[in-house]
């Protein structure tokens, strides 16, 4: 892929094409994960954070007309229109409420390092599942992924961009505290399956980043972080045809809801 740094008209442009790689990457993990805990018809599932609403999509044909999907998100501009047994609403998972004892599976992707009241939302969407129910959340791990071998001067800036350290609330390793803090809330049957990709330029595995690097480095500029004659050397090195990188450890966590 040509460099396109400069070329979006604003940063909503490449928000939306971001969730859609991140989706096409990351979409078949997710529905092994949800046939792991049995989604099947007549369910009811709450998508959290739905993003592009590509699983709540997915969702809809699993749980059939008798099933319901409730997808949610603060920010419903990427949302897709949805079938009939897709309830979409804009909703605030840090502030709004959510009913209580209502779903079969609560599902969240990417979202809750996002989330500054992290913490308090978890118990939150404990209290949504049904006994019985299933949460599934799947977050990164950046530890390594900030640490891997790159050139200068790309190196140097990838560690700043994949440590979340411009974002005082984003916890690029919140992945790593889930299946603690499910223990600690009682969940049972735990469970964790993770992996790593090869990211490229020019395909969803890579360019799901590299659309994120283009979007920050005008403010990594700003900042100082970065020299502002580095800009297209950096860019031009992750879409250099033939570069390849490690992705973060994407994990999926599963814990089970008592039946009491
Ligand atoms: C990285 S995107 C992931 C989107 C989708 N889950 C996926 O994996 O394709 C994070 C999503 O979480 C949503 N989000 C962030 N904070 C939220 C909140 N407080 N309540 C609900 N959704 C939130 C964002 O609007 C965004 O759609």
């Amino acid at each position: 892929m040509s460099k396109r740094y400069g070329t979006h008209e604003n940063e909503a442009e490449i928000e939306r094409e971001r969730l859609g790689m991140l989706a096409a990457v990351r979409d078949p993990r997710t529905f092994a994960a949800l046939e792991k805990v049995g989604v099947a018809p007549g369910m009811r599932v709450l998508e959290v954070g739905a993003g592009s609403g590509s699983v709540s999509a997915w969702l809809s044909g699993k749980v059939g007309s008798e099933g319901k999907v409730l997808s949610i998100d603060i920010d419903l501009q990427f949302h897709a229109h949805m079938p009939d047994n897709v309830i979409v609403q804009e909703l605030d998972i840090e502030n709004d409420p959510l009913p209580i004892e209502e779903f079969d599976i609560v599902h969240a992707r990417a979202v809750l390092q996002h989330v500054p009241s992290r913490e308090e939302v978890m118990p939150k969407l404990i209290s949504a599942l049904k006994p019985g129910g299933w949460l599934v959340l799947e977050e990164g791990q950046f530890l390594g992924f900030s640490e891997q071998g790159l050139s200068e001067p790309y190196r140097t800036v990838h560690k700043v961009i994949s440590s979340g350290s411009q974002d005082e609330w984003r916890d690029p390793n919140f992945g790593l505290q889930i299946l603690d803090r499910m223990r600690a809330s009682g969940l049972t049957e735990l469970d964790v399956i993770g992996d790593v990709w090869a990211m490229r330029p020019g395909e969803p595995s890579g360019e799901w980043w590299f659309l994120a690097l283009e979007r920050a480095i005008p403010r990594l500029v700003e900042a100082g972080i970065m020299d502002k004659s580095d800009e297209d050397i950096v860019l031009n090195q992750v879409r250099e045809p033939g570069f390849v990188m490690l992705s973060p450890v994407s994990m999926i966590t599963f814990g089970r809801k008592p039946n009491s």
